[in-house]
């Protein structure tokens, strides 16, 4: 068999510890592997390298991916189905093997339908997959939030400051809480329950009111503001209202609006700090290089059985396959028995 890979939507550590995996055990299997440039871009374009031995050495400890990624949709571009199959068919492509997260694995799952063969891997720092407990790149985003959050209490402390940290997670707070409650943040804002100010600052001044002279906020970027009670405030906080192909906004900001507003009713020194990228650059973790290497493990060894339109899935410390339609049928959200654990320490 011919493999094509790729890897889609935002950049994550650990993908190359996939690709590598992929690779190697695709080619012990007998098979050869071209890896697609840009995720679903090198695909429509049909760019692409073999994949060698040689193509994946030295690439574990890395950042980033080796192949490039997009945030390209093959179902808004005009005959991209098609073109998909002619330039596989061209290639003598017989399956592929997409790594990504709800976007990349939704145009994978909807490919499979339309009779490509596709097996996917769950990648995302938001962590925010149905049908797997983790998806790779994650654990390195919540080490890379929390060793910020601990170095931010240490000035916090010494100027007498709010610090506002803002995290990456579009529609899930899963960051936030695992990195709020790894650095022992004051409050955690996620997008599964909308704030108001006022219960921001009550908890703050509580919190002041009692000796404390400096205090941690952290937030989702999707974190969203309830304005009257029982109603959420549709408008998130945006850095740009330019849509990708997938109809996402890009969001930030948010972090300097609470900043400002827990300054103005608090009268307290409050900054904000955005991490941003910073959480999905770098090398991984040994926990997601571990993950990541069995996730590619796994979903060359469904390819050579032939198990296609399924996802390798992580559940309790089994990796198992499951359908590619369950893992992108709807978004994961923060457990809210979790959330309840990181509300103790608020204040
Ligand atoms: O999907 C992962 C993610 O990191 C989100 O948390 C974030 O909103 C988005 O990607 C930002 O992506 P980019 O700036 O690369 O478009």
């Amino acid at each position: 068999m011919k493999i094509g890979v790729l890897t889609g939507g935002g950049d994550c550590p650990g993908l190359n510890a996939v690709i590598r995996a992929v690779v190697r055990k695709s080619l012990a299997n007998g098979h050869k592997v071209v890896g697609y440039k840009n995720g679903w871009k090198g695909v429509l374009e049909n760019t692409f390298d073999d994949m060698t031995l040689s193509s994946i050495s030295g690439i574990l400890h890395r950042g980033g991916t080796i192949l490039g990624s997009s945030r390209t949709n093959v179902y808004k571009v005009e005959g991209g189905v098609e073109r998909v199959k002619k330039n596989m068919a061209m290639t003598g492509v017989d399956c592929l093997v997409a790594i990504g997260g709800e976007d990349t694995l939704g145009v994978a799952t909807k490919l499979t339908e339309d009779g490509v063969n596709v097996v996917g891997v769950p990648k995302t720092i938001d962590n925010d997959l149905s049908a797997t407990d983790f998806t790779f790149g994650f654990d390195t985003a919540v080490n890379v939030a929390s060793e910020a959050i601990d170095r931010l209490h240490t000035t916090a402390e010494s100027h007498n400051r709010v610090i506002v940290v803002e995290v990456m997670g579009r529609h899930a707070g899963w960051i936030a809480t695992y990195a709020g409650l790894a650095g022992g943040a004051d409050m955690i804002l996620i997008p599964e329950k909308p704030f108001s100010f006022e219960e921001v600052t009550d908890v703050i001044k509580a919190r002041h009111a009692r000796g404390k002279s400096f205090s941690i906020v952290v937030v989702s970027e999707g974190a969203k503001v309830q304005t009257v009670e029982g109603e959420e405030d549709s408008s998130l906080v945006l850095s740009s209202t330019e849509k990708d192909s997938f109809g996402h906004v890009r969001l930030g900001g948010i972090g300097n609006v609470l900043a400002e507003e827990i300054e103005r009713r608090t009268g307290f020194e409050t900054r904000a700090t955005i991490l941003g990228h910073i959480q999905r650059g770098g090398s991984p973790t040994a926990f997601d290089r571990v993950l990541g290497t069995r996730y590619g493990v796994f979903a060359a060894e469904l390819v050579h059985s032939g198990n296609f339109g399924k996802m390798a899935a992580l559940r309790g410390n089994e990796i198992v396959a499951v359908d590619l339609k369950e893992a992108t049928g709807e978004l994961k959200t923060v457990d809210m028995k979790l959330y309840e654990v990181s509300e103790t320490f608020f204040g």
